[in-house]
């Protein structure tokens, strides 16, 4: 580990690679990009202190190379043990970002670097997962008073947040960035579906056409993953707990049942449901030897990993991050990424270009706390409509893509109410 008062990466020799890599995501990422020229000019930011909690990736690095540019101080450490890119976070430590992060964290560390953060005492958030505002409001409160505001990227940390608001405990504006649609139907439907496999198929080289694939959880999350693996020929069954979800899966040419009735059929699991123990032991004992089990949800409780490991009769982790247990029957079952994140913990995350969206969303809503700070109510926020329609306008242009525009009729015709049949 390479170690000064204001970073602690894995090796600061990769750098030069980091940097590398955080420019080859950069030129995917022209939405982003457009918004730190503006940064650039306007300095929206300046001297306000960002505190993050992301996953490490070189797409994470612009994000913080535009807060930056626009004026901000960032502090940032990784919100998974096995999602950092150990070269971009020596590339950033090099560019004098305080950092604190490497791939393969204990849980030690893992803390201890949020606290790290937290001594940088920053006056905005930036949580995927919401572990930052959780430490802040448990053993930080001190701290509150100077907060304008958070930011929350993923759908885990918004169920948290809301919890939260819901007992009262909340007590500085967080804003939802994962329900943006811009971040919620692109990044987690289109996003996950294809960097779910590419994690998959990374780790173990499987072939999936032909194969059974059950997907647990038909969320915005699931959705994507589902249709990429029928894309690739897989046979496809999901399993819900919501009747209408369930239902949508169905319409969608999918086999729903129980993940009971699914674990003898299924070749390959995956789970994205935000929920705990959706795989149980009593359902791994009833799956075919050599599946394939991970996770694409937030945290590492979706399959019951630690179960897996008290009741396996041996272990051994045959590629990297690929184990296979061979089970008290003699069978065998393989699990990817210690059951975190696969997309992450197996491959490089979603791709630039989906970050794009997300990122543009994560830097116009720390625009957005500055420029209403002490305005905002302490709960979970949505950013404005506008703002997502800009987004998705910055990315259209990205593509050169126009489109049609009301005209004076249509606008008439649309607001009024008097013409019928
Ligand atoms: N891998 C990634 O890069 C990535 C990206 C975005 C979001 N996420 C995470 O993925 C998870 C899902 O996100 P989402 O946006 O799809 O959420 P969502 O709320 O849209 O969907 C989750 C679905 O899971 C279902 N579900 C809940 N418990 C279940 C159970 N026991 N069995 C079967 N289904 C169950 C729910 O009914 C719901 O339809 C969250 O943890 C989110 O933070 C991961």
């Amino acid at each position: 580990m390479d170690s000064t008062a204001t970073y602690e990466v894995k090796d600061i020799k990769l750098a030069e690679a980091g940097k590398k890599n955080i420019e080859w995501a950069e030129a995917q990422m022209g939405a982003l990009m457009e918004i730190k020229k503006r940064f650039e000019k306007e300095k929206p930011l300046k001297g306000i202190k960002v505190g993050m909690a992301l996953h490490v990736t070189k797409e994470t690095a612009v994000l913080v190379r535009t807060l930056i540019t626009g004026g901000a101080q960032v502090a940032i450490t990784g919100c998974n043990p096995l999602s950092t890119a150990d070269d971009v976070a020596a590339a950033l430590a090099k560019e004098d970002v305080k950092i604190w992060a490497y791939k393969g964290e204990t849980k030690e560390d893992y803390y201890k670097y949020l606290n790290k953060v937290i001594d940088f005492k920053p006056q905005i958030t930036i949580d995927d997962g919401c572990d930052l505002v959780t430490e802040i409001h448990s053993k930080h409160k001190e701290l509150i008073p100077s907060i304008i505001g958070g930011c929350e990227e993923t759908t885990t940390g918004v169920i948290r947040l809301k919890a939260m608001e819901r007992d009262g405990a909340l007590k500085y504006p967080v804003i939802a960035v994962n329900d943006n649609d811009t971040k919620h139907l692109l990044d987690n439907y289109i996003g996950t579906g294809e960097s779910t496999w590419d994690g998959i198929k990374r780790g173990t080289n499987v072939l999936v056409s032909g194969k059974t694939v059950v997907v647990a959880g038909y969320g915005s999350c699931g959705k994507g993953v589902a249709l990429r693996a029928k894309g690739m020929g897989a046979k496809v069954i999901v399993t819900e707990v919501d009747n209408f979800k369930a239902l949508q899966a169905v319409y969608d040419g999918y086999y729903v049942m129980p993940m009971d009735d699914a674990a003898p059929l299924g070749d390959i699991f995956i789970t994205v449901t935000g929920d705990i123990k959706v795989i149980k032991i009593r359902h791994m004992e009833k799956m075919k030897s050599g599946v394939i089990i991970c996770n694409s949800g937030h945290f590492d409780v979706e399959i019951d990993y630690k179960g897996l490991k008290e009741m396996a009769r041996s272990v051994e982790e045959v590629r990297p991050l690929v184990e296979q247990f061979i089970m008290p029957s003699g069978k065998t079952v393989i699990c990817l990424g210690q059951a975190r994140l696969v997309n992450l913990a197996l491959a490089e995350g979603h791709s630039s270009e989906v970050m794009d969206t997300s990122f543009c969303g994560q830097a116009l809503a720390v625009e957005y706390c500055v420029k209403n700070k002490g305005k905002m109510p302490a709960s979970v926020i949505r950013l404005p409509p506008a703002i997502d329609d800009y987004i998705a306008k910055l990315k259209l242009d990205v593509y050169k893509i126009k489109i049609d525009k009301l005209d004076e009729e249509q606008i008439k015709y649309l607001s009024s109410w008097h013409e019928g049949t």
